[in-house]
């Protein structure tokens, strides 16, 4: 073979046309798979529902299973379910006060931006699991010291927002306290007593 043909066909023979007509195969072959998985993804969703289906839930570190609509959020679960109404429910939609904040795996979260079958296997942390007898979270406590509350109805999303928050920046400054809660409202202006709280428990390191 002359030494062009040779650099044409590669040192193993192996030319142009032989490279597409494999790569031919294995975008055929991906698209057929691609297709199989979607197939077999649209059947896993569609067996889920309309009626009841079995859902278990890590709640305050117990498991409930429940027998529940799979377009039931989590908020609907907490509150109906499992009798958890802390976390509230305003306007059941994602433009929320932050009401419904419970923690996941960590994370403040809407309750109400959540469907309970969706976080199966996650850690969910609601207000409730902040007292334990007389034991008070110290966020808890903050709120009560600086008078963080009017109404009260925004304030056990704000406690979890608070609580979530100081998990993961126990040092905060005033500044990233006011960011980091900015994602809960209260309409009665408890602001001054929440940030006060916060930065109170930040300056101690986060107890
Ligand atoms: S205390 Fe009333 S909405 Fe916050």
């Amino acid at each position: 073979m002359r030494e062009h043909e040779q650099q044409r066909n590669g040192p193993g023979g192996f030319n142009r046309r032989d490279f597409l007509k494999g790569s031919g195969a294995v975008v055929a072959a991906t698209a057929i798979a691609t297709a199989e998985q979607e197939a077999q993804a649209q059947k896993a969703a569609a067996v889920q529902g309309p009626g009841k289906v079995d859902v278990t839930l890590t709640v305050n570190g117990k498991q409930h299973k429940l027998s529940i609509e799979p377009r039931t959020t989590l908020l609907d679960a907490l509150r109906d379910q499992l009798n958890l109404t802390g976390c509230k429910d305003d306007y059941d939609t994602t433009s929320c006060s932050g009401s419904d904040t419970v923690i996941i795996d960590g994370k403040a979260v809407y309750a109400s931006t959540r469907l309970a079958i969706e976080v199966q296997g996650q850690k969910i942390q609601t207000v409730e699991s902040l007292r334990d007898g007389d034991k008070i979270d110290e966020v808890i406590a903050g709120f009560v010291k600086h008078d963080a509350m009017q109404c009260g109805f925004c304030t056990p999303g704000f406690v979890m927002a608070t609580r979530a928050f100081l998990n993961q920046k126990p040092k905060a400054t005033l500044e990233e306290i006011q960011s980091g809660l900015g994602g809960n409202i209260c309409r009665c202006g408890t602001y001054k007593g929440i940030t006060a709280c916060a930065l109170e428990i930040a300056k101690k390191g986060g107890a």
